[in-house]
């Protein structure tokens, strides 16, 4: 059985998309076939972490969701060969960054309808094990959505009151919606802070598992989106958490 799992966060700049990106990749790299939708269609820009430019980016989500073409034939083969040679494969469903597109979708809107379908066909079609949805902030229609339809719920959040706040309201929607598996995750924590305390005070707040607590790191602000993470620096904490994550959800 294929598993969809929606990454979010209640605010931006938590790290959603490096974070989609990473555990994506490391799920592949145990031999699964993987497929990743941006639907953060107000701002898309999980396609940097691939590599992937305006220029290469012919069909987009958009596309779809305006009936110009079946969901299958705007999914990219976005595979690094590291996790190629482990015999996985990473398909990304772009969003538009073009200005046109986007304003075209917050004016007219679409069909969330047609969201939850395309998620079905390009699980059929593609032959997925796993589709990640890397979201848009805050609580909205697509949000809600994909809460509804997740296997799992990745909930991203940092060590900030506004960030606090804001994921008990996602994780009070997500129990509402009955998603039968959430997980915790804490991102740019200081490095002098106790990480232990971090997990067991996050848990305890919100009755939910914390399954990773990532620094904030300077090699990720370096890398400034360009890779992904845990590909460039295997050796890293962050990196052997992520890879813990996928192991989890993998189950
Ligand atoms: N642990 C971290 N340490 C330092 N910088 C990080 C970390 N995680 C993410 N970032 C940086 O934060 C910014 C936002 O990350 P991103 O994944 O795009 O978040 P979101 O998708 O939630 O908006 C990016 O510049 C990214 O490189
Ligand atoms: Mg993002």
């Amino acid at each position: 059985m294929s598993k969809i799992i929606s990454v979010h966060s209640f605010r931006g700049g938590t790290g959603k998309s490096n974070t989609t990106a990473n555990v994506a990749a490391a799920m592949a790299a145990l031999g699964q076939r993987v497929g990743i939708v941006d639907t953060d269609i107000q701002s898309p820009g999980i396609h940097v972490l691939f590599g992937m430019d305006e220029s290469k980016m012919h069909r987009a989500l958009n596309d779809y969701l305006w009936g110009r073409c079946p969901i299958e034939e705007t999914a990219y083969d976005v595979t690094p060969s590291e996790v190629k040679a482990k015999k996985g494969s990473i398909y990304l469903i772009p969003s538009s960054i073009k200005a046109g597109e986007i304003a075209k979708i917050l004016r007219e809107g679409y069909d969330v309808n047609m969201l939850n379908n395309g998620f079905g066909e390009l699980i059929k079609r593609l032959g997925l094990d796993y589709l990640f949805i890397d979201t848009h902030p805050g609580i909205n229609e697509e949000t809600l959505l994909s809460i509804t339809i997740s296997d799992v719920l990745v909930i991203i959040l940092r060590p900030d009151r506004q960030d606090f706040q804001g994921t008990a309201v996602t994780v009070e929607v997500a129990r509402k919606l009955g998603v039968p598996k959430m997980l915790l995750v804490v991102n740019k924590v200081l490095p002098s802070y106790d990480f232990d305390s971090v997990r067991q005070e996050i848990a305890k707040i919100y009755k939910a598992p914390v399954a990773g607590v990532f620094p904030l790191s300077e090699e990720m602000v370096q890398l400034a989106s360009s890779d992904l993470f845990s590909l460039r620096f295997p050796d890293h904490p962050i990196s052997k958490e992520i890879r813990a994550i996928a192991k989890s959800i993998k189950g």
